[in-house]
């Protein structure tokens, strides 16, 4: 049984021919409301991969609270730890760049800021029942530290997305068994400058001195960089006919890498695997939670 705790956002999605730069105003079409939030995207994209999931999270008392519950709930997701909060949902403020698929987004947290460790308390016994602890930085980071303490202290091993990206304490590293940045989370987290070029191999490497167990830098077109005690791989990155959306992308990676490891058994290279060609089926649907593949889909 997989844990997530973390962010629920309503998407507010426009499609665009090219990203606005400063000041630029562009037209865009096919506006779309699409549940999101990496929290909950990790999560369903375990869930569609057959794995048993449980989200500890919240949203507010809008319609998009509703609706996100209703989601998490329709994909197979355990919603008894989604605490419903007085005030707006998470919102994210999406655009896709029409040609490329590549994308940019703001959030709002709205209720995901209200998670305490107290709401994750109350999973405690939940989060000490897991093969697998996931989280993200979209929610306090308080709740997360607590979270993360608990699965250490239960023997759950914890992967940790660090996105948005934000400084984490090597005392906090030092109790993620997997640790899953981009490129530019890896190198702010390794303490380079922005703007420098990223040396993948460096920098994990820097993250593994800091605490982190397993160290895998999704470098997106460039493939993935895994970096443990026992040596480092590189994986290629898997063919896509045409990238439509990467909104999500990363999301699905961790939720199948999660999935493979748990559900499935699979050794770590082999789950990476697994998570590539998930990831790349993402690319060529809409969405972020919609473009998710479920297992048959991917077996094809
Ligand atoms: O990783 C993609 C997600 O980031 C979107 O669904 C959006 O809600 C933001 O959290």
């Amino acid at each position: 049984m997989i844990v997530v705790v973390g962010s629920a956002n309503m998407d507010m999605v426009l499609r665009v021919q090219q990203l606005p730069r400063p000041g630029e105003t562009v037209c865009g079409r096919g506006f779309e409301t699409l549940p999101g939030g990496k929290g909950a995207n990790q999560a369903v994209a375990a869930a569609r991969l057959g794995a048993e999931v449980h989200f500890v999270g919240c949203v507010g008392s809008d319609v998009f609270g509703t609706q996100m519950r209703a989601t998490l709930q329709a994909e197979g997701v355990t919603v008894d730890h989604l605490v419903t909060v007085s005030g707006p949902s998470g919102i994210a403020i999406v655009l896709v760049d029409d040609a490329s698929g590549q994308n940019s987004i703001a959030i709002e947290a709205g209720a995901n800021a209200a998670l305490t460790t107290s709401h994750v308390d109350a999973a405690a016994d939940t989060i000490a029942a897991a093969s697998m602890l996931v989280c993200q930085l979209e929610s306090p980071l308080a709740a997360v530290q607590r979270a993360i303490g608990i699965a250490h202290a239960a023997g759950v091993p914890v992967l940790l997305n660090p996105a948005p990206v934000q400084p984490l304490s090597p005392e906090l590293l030092q109790q993620v068994s997997l640790l899953v940045p981009n490129e530019s989370e890896a190198a702010a987290l390794a303490g380079q400058a922005p703007g420098e070029p990223v040396d993948e191999v460096l920098v994990a490497e820097r993250l593994r001195q800091l605490g982190a167990g397993t160290v895998i830098v999704t470098l997106g077109e460039r493939g993935v960089y895994v970096s443990t005690t026992g040596g480092a791989m590189r994986h290629e990155a898997q063919p896509v006919a045409r990238v439509v959306d990467t909104t999500g992308a990363g999301d699905t990676f961790i939720g199948a890498l999660a999935a493979a490891r748990c559900r499935d058994g699979l050794s770590l290279h082999d789950a990476v695997a697994f998570a590539q060609r998930a990831a790349a089926f993402s690319v060529s649907r809409r969405g972020a939670m919609s473009a998710m593949p479920h297992r048959e889909e991917l077996v094809e």
